[in-house]
Parts: structure tokens; sequence; C-alpha cells
């Protein structure tokens, strides 16, 4: 007879820093607390699908004395975001049965606890999700794992890349990810000293962009400047990302290089830079790891104490649990036209988009 909870564990979606974070709380809480089996499930539903998991305890977490998962990035459970996961429900909720499963707390974006939900609602199961993304468009919460950990790599990028563009007084343009939604390029914009950012959600020009960087050169004496452009940053209706990183080189950043060359009848000397998956990686920041490793926790105790089908969530600078089933139909939160970030950069002097006012100091 079975005496231990099972407990399964796995990371769906696109990785980030402090997956490995939430791993380790959820191993070290629920071993030293509730003496349950742990049970990683590899390569998200595909490894419940297969049926494979992989025995998480605190000893098999060790290396040589040390923990190496609070500052280690990726996911040592490996993860996919792209799957037939819906045309292979049957099967999965077969193989949950089958793994003899008590209950599972699965960590992933927006995408993946969409299709975790419909997984744990058909099945019964018990289950929690944890957020994550460097997007950070899950609704109700915060926080998510691994946001601030890209936001940092992004301003790092642009401190770097400020030097550079005032030494030769050029235009650098940097393209971050965000396909529909711009929380990432509009706050590393902001942290970093930008002069335009570009994002999904808020409409621009060309001719807005140009004369405000005209604006910086003839009238504040600025011979360079910073462009952030999210990945998912429009042209009319069409977007580049899909060719972005997959098929063509050209993303939305060369298109808007070229435009301000042109612009400029090439009197402006324009370089583009694209992060890609560089902001997906690194080791996490503290506060990163802090709150993976309290979603964590929090997501055990919440398994504990009976409940299911919630997310962890950040709110106030509390932990709650909110239904997932509201979290999904509010996800992916994208940045309102009024946000009040889109108001500090505006009242900044940064060029958002269509709305900006133009500085009258002429
Ligand atoms: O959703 C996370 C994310 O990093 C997005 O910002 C980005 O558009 C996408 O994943 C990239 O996905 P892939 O890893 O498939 O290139």
């Amino acid at each position: 007879m079975k005496t231990q909870k099972r407990l399964g564990i796995l990371t769906s979606g696109g990785d980030c820093p402090g997956l490995n974070a939430v791993i380790r709380a959820v191993v070290s809480h629920a071993t030293l607390t509730y003496n349950w089996q742990i049970l990683g499930i590899p390569y998200a539903t595909k490894g419940l699908l297969e049926r494979k998991t992989v025995p998480l305890s605190l000893h098999s977490l060790d290396l040589r004395g040390i923990d190496p998962l609070l500052n280690m990035g990726g996911t040592i459970l490996g993860s996919i975001n792209k799957g037939d996961t819906l045309e292979h429900i049957d099967e999965i909720l077969a193989s949950y049965d089958a793994l003899e499963l008590d209950a599972l707390i699965g960590i992933g974006g927006d995408g993946s606890l969409s299709i975790l939900n419909q997984l744990q609602a058909r099945g019964n199961w018990q289950f929690i999700g944890i957020p994550k993304t460097i997007d950070n468009d899950v609704a109700h919460t915060e926080r998510v794992v691994g946001f601030d950990t890209a936001v940092n790599t992004i301003v790092d990028a642009l401190n770097r890349l400020t030097f550079t563009a005032a030494s030769h007084d050029r235009v650098m343009i940097v393209e971050v990810m965000g396909r529909t939604a711009g929380h990432l390029a509009l706050q590393a914009g902001i942290a970093g000293g930008a002069d335009v950012i570009l994002i999904p959600e808020i409409p621009y020009s060309i001719e807005g962009i140009c004369s405000h960087l005209k604006e910086l050169r003839d009238v504040w004496r600025r011979k360079f400047a910073i462009v952030v452009v999210a990945e998912g940053a429009k042209v009319g209706n069409y977007s580049y990302y899909d060719t972005s990183y997959h098929t063509s080189p050209c993303g939305i950043g060369q298109y808007i290089a070229n435009e301000i060359r042109t612009c400029s009848q090439d009197q402006v000397d324009v370089r583009v830079s694209v992060l890609g998956h560089i902001q997906r990686g690194g080791i996490p920041t503290a506060l990163d790891r802090l709150v993976a490793t309290t979603f964590g926790k929090t997501a055990v105790d919440l398994l504990a104490a009976g409940e299911t089908a919630k997310m962890v969530a950040w709110h106030n600078g509390q932990v709650e649990a909110i239904p997932l089933e509201l979290v999904v139909a509010q996800s992916p939160l994208c940045v309102a036209p009024n946000h009040y970030l889109v108001q500090i950069a505006r009242a900044l002097g940064i060029y958002v988009g269509k709305e900006t006012c133009i500085h009258n100091v002429v």
C-alpha cells in the first residue's frame, strides 16, 4: 500500500532563470515538512505522455555538498514550448493515473497554464500552477519567475550599448523579446535609459521616431540615441515576429533601422542588436530567487491544505492563491496604453508611440 504522497512537478513553455530555484524549494519543503515523494516529469506534458519521471530528492539535488539549483539558469527537467498536448488529452490523463500521482505542480507561462488547466479539470487532478515568463504577461500576479532577470539582462546590454553609441554618435536599435506584450521592452527601456520604446500594444510612426531623434540632436545636443523595440511591435497590422528568429534575418529592429536611415537620408548612423535568447539565460537575480522560493514553498502548502486548480500569485507584497480559471481567462496581460509606466516614460521625454507629446522647446 502506498504510504507517501506522490507529487509530480514539471516546467513547461520557454525556459527562464529561476525555474530550478522553484524546483529546489518544492523538493526541500515537500520533503522536509511533509515527507512526500517528488517525481520530476521531463519535458512537461511530453514526459507525462511518455510516462517518464525522474526521482527528485534532497540527495539527488546535491552536488558534492553544493546545492546548485538556487542560482542555475534553465530547468533541470527540460521543457517544451510547442506541442500537441491537446491532441493527446486522454493518453495524458491515463498516464497521470498510471504514474500514481496524487498531485502535480506545473510551472508555466500563460499558454502552458491554460493547457494544464484544461488537463487538471478533465482529469480532476490536484493541481497548483506557478507563473513564470520573461514576458510578464500572466494576469492576476504582480510578479512572475524570470522577468526580473530578463529586465536586468537587457539593462546590462543597454548600459554597454550606450557608451559605444555615444562614442560613435550612433542610433542603437535594441530588439528585445515580447511577441504580444511589451512589459519587457517598457520596463527595461525605462530602467536602461532608452530614448524610444516601441511595443506591440501602442502604434507609432516612423515620422514620430525620426522627429524625436532630430529633437534630441538639434535641441538637446544629444548625438546618439537608444531605441528599444519589442519583437512583436507592429508595422501597420504586420508583425515580423514569426520570421524574426526562425527563417528571416530581418526582424522589426532591422526594419526600424532601415526606416530611420531612409528618413534621415542616410545622415544618421544606425546599428541593430537583437538580444534574442540571451534574455532567457543567466543566473537568476536575487528577486527572482526570492519569488521562485516563495512560490515553490507556497504551492506545496496549498496542496497540503487540499487546494487545487489555483495559481500562486504575488499581490500587494503577499502570496495568494488565485483560481486558475480567472488567470487563464485574462492572460496574456498586455500593457494598457495608459499604463502608469507608459505615462512615466512619456513624462521623461521618451517616445513610446503616437500619443507622445513632443516638447515645445524650439
Ligand atoms: O514566451 C517566452 C518567449 O521567450 C517570448 O518572449 C519569445 O517570443 C518566445 O518565447 C521565443 O520562443 P522560442 O524559444 O520558441 O524561440
